[in-house]
């Protein structure tokens, strides 16, 4: 790719360096400063920095639609759908020259036509219809996760409840061992932080792209792979079992796709909705007048959740490649370019929400674009939704207060941010 940068369009270079930095996500005023910069003097602008192609930064809402709304046009592009290193993507070239497999095929990686008849396969189980028969469920895991509250006054959130939750909902979705909970925990934190050595450990040094190393990938399959096999041999009622016996225009769906599948649905329904509520609880908690509104009126909750995933913004970017070329906010973007869509800023952009940076529980007219636009939309916006609303009635119906008990700690992340450390005092009902 070869962006042709005019001066005119490029950002200011200390900005495109901390645009690919993993620790300035984790200050998360930094980037909302930067992106708001941008918003405002350089709205679609050209990023160029070290280690990496020079890339497009969609910084505002509508465009981001605009992009969405044509997914032929603007592809996800395999394995340049996440930013990723020159570095990073030579060796998966690497790899597949040598007839290695790719990290991963997903939803995520594929485009039209191949990628809706993928989607296909589970779009109706994740419909609100569909989901409908997990409330029960849900409901219980939420009622245990929020009951890990009692006997305290003041807790670890995201250890304790926030990142344990969705994951339970996770695995009840693809009916997975209860006991594999620390081990999933553990893998997809590290799948998603890759660069952020207090969560990944060593692993960090390996690691050069927005997701995670070769080498985790795999170990990640290799669990996925026995659950894909025993789903084909003993089909049960659940997603796992939908995708692992699923076929396209009559074919068997191969088992590297079947693995991959799961894989994404793991990781992406897990991080990001702990990070939405594990998000929500801290905003009430810095605001306790909004802890209060919701508390004397729970009819409140379903704008909460919204709010909450405006707030948060948990996913970061997704990159597209142009497969043609196109004029966009007066510039032109060129066949073969990269772009760069910055859910968060799409979320704070002035242009689209009244006071955006102020977390309003009652926002009007949110429409936020916390889980993407287009054909890529988010396929589990409505058990995100769903989970998120069940764990609120549960938590409000238990916590009469919540404070901050010590600072939080944002993670080191350019695709999945959230709190790895949420320190709260709460006093619970009698
Ligand atoms: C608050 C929670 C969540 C947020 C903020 C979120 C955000 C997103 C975003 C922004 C995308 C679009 C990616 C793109 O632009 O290419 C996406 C896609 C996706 N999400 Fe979520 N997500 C959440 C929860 C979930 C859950 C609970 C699941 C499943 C159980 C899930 C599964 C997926 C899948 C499979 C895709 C790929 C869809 C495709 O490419 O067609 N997500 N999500």
């Amino acid at each position: 790719m070869n962006i042709q940068t005019a001066q005119k369009t490029r950002m200011p270079q200390e900005i495109a360096d901390r645009l690919v930095d993993p620790k300035v996500y984790g200050e998360f005023d930094t980037i909302h400063a930067d992106l708001t910069w941008l918003r405002h003097n350089m709205p679609l602008s050209v990023a160029e920095t070290d280690g990496y192609d020079p890339f497009w930064v969609v910084t505002k809402y509508k465009d981001m639609e605009e992009i969405g709304r044509q997914p032929r046009l603007f592809t996800n592009n395999g394995v340049r759908k996440t930013l990723i290193t020159q570095d990073f993507e030579a060796r998966a070239k690497a790899m597949q020259a040598q007839g290695r497999e790719p990290v991963n095929r997903s939803l995520l990686t594929m485009d039209q036509p191949e990628h809706m008849r993928y989607r296909l396969i589970t779009q109706a189980r994740f419909a609100p219809k569909g989901i409908r028969s997990l409330e029960a469920d849900i409901r219980g895991i939420a009622s245990r996760s929020v009951g890990a509250l009692a006997g305290a006054s003041e807790c670890e959130f995201m250890d304790r409840v926030a990142n344990r939750f969705p994951l339970r909902v996770i695995m009840s979705l693809l009916d997975v061992p209860r006991e594999d909970e620390d081990m999933l925990l553990s893998l997809t934190q590290r799948f998603f932080n890759p660069r952020d050595t207090e969560i990944s450990g060593k692993q960090g040094g390996f690691s050069v792209g927005a997701t995670s190393n070769h080498d985790l990938v795999h170990e990640m399959k290799a669990y996925f792979t026995s659950i894909a096999e025993d789903r084909r041999a003993n089909p049960r009622d659940d997603v796992a079992s939908v995708i692992a016996n699923a076929k396209i225009r009559g074919v068997p769906v191969p088992e590297f796709d079947v693995v991959s599948y799961y894989m994404t649905i793991a990781t992406a329904g897990h991080d990001t909705t702990a990070s939405s509520t594990g998000g929500a609880v801290r905003a009430m908690a810095e605001n306790p007048e909004q802890f209060a509104l919701v508390k004397a009126d729970r009819s409140l909750i379903p704008s909460l959740v919204n709010e909450a995933v405006r707030w948060t913004s948990p996913v970061s970017h997704f990159m597209r490649t142009a497969t043609a070329d196109y004029e966009l906010r007066g510039q032109h973007i060129r066949k073969g370019d990269w772009l760069m869509l910055c859910y968060p800023s799409g979320n704070r952009d002035e242009d689209i929400f009244v006071d955006p940076f102020t977390f309003q529980v009652d926002r009007k007219s949110n429409s936020q674009i916390g889980f993407g636009y287009g054909a890529h939309v988010c396929l589990g916006q409505h058990l995100a939704r769903m989970e998120m609303t069940i764990f609120m009635e549960e938590f409000f119906e238990r916590v009469e207060s919540i404070e901050m008990a010590g600072p939080a700690r944002r993670t080191d992340s350019i695709l999945v941010g959230g709190l790895k450390s949420l320190p709260i005092r709460y006093r619970l009902a009698e």
